[in-house]
């Protein structure tokens, strides 16, 4: 399938899914906390997106059981809410998506739950920073490459790994569609990054090996040798001369475009 272009004003619309779904990262923060449940922060994101006319994209998606994913420690990615109660030096990736207005929007975040390691501070502050390189490197005729190129250039210089069997993605109409946007490989390699074009950063980064096993639940993705995991996640668009941020809060002031 082709890579589909968005329309001014689809973008349009798509800015508000965008900005709810940054929005529920600002609303849960707060409630992150030693002691909370995994399905607590779960309700609490559902309550929001729904209060909000949008609907949480993942409720029901290809058999998909909540309406976020909350993947804690050494969970790579699709983590399942469930009866965890979050404890002191935990780190968690709640990870939201809406659908508002025919269009989905998907960002997630890491936090730190109350006083952390230094080893999970720095494990966070990478995934962080890996997602603003491959942000950095997309540029209107240059290539989904070199998103990759950027990532795990920047994420192997610090001795950490990059997960490969899991992705950014084209988003839209249709939650996850074409390009898959890889994490690695090569600059110059890939589909051409064309103005309207929508898609998701989301590196997973390990603080060992970039091996993942999937648990029985078909869901869960947990590092192979149970070392942490992190991960941030934004949904950007392309222009012909700057890259736009659809994901940041309504509250956020500055810029929106790189
Ligand atoms: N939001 C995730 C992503 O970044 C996908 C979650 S799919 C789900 O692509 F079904 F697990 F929710
Ligand atoms: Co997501
Ligand atoms: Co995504």
């Amino acid at each position: 399938m082709p890579i589909p272009i968005k329309t001014p004003a689809e973008l349009e619309t798509m800015r508000r899914s965008c900005v709810l779904a940054a929005d529920v990262l600002v609303m849960i923060a707060p409630h992150v906390k030693v002691g909370v449940t995994t399905h607590e922060l779960d309700q609490i994101c559902h309550d929001f997106i729904v209060e909000n006319k949008a609907i949480p994209s993942c409720l029901n998606y290809k058999g998909y059981p909540k309406s976020i994913c909350t993947s804690v420690n050494h969970v790579v990615c699709h983590g399942i809410p469930d009866n965890y109660r979050l404890r002191e030096g935990d780190i968690v990736n709640v990870d939201v998506t809406t659908y508002l207005e025919g269009f989905h929007g998907d960002n997630s975040k890491t936090y730190l739950v109350g006083k952390t390691s230094r080893a999970a501070r720095e494990i966070v502050a990478a995934a962080e920073e890996a997602m603003w390189a491959g942000i950095r490197a997309v540029k209107a005729g240059g290539n989904f490459g070199d998103i990759g190129y950027a990532v795990q250039t920047f994420v192997e210089s610090k001795g950490f790994s990059v997960v490969r069997e899991y992705g950014g993605h084209g988003i839209g109409r249709v939650f996850h569609e074409d390009p898959h946007v890889m994490h690695f490989g090569r600059k110059g390699t890939g589909p051409k990054l064309l103005p309207g074009m929508v898609f998701t950063v989301e590196p997973m980064v390990n603080q060992g090996k970039r091996e993942v096993i999937l648990l029985d639940d078909d869901w869960t993705v947990e590092t192979e040798d149970g070392k942490l995991s992190a991960q941030f996640e934004h949904t950007i668009a392309v222009h012909e001369d700057k890259v736009e941020i659809l994901t940041f809060p309504s509250s956020y002031t500055g810029s929106r475009f790189i």
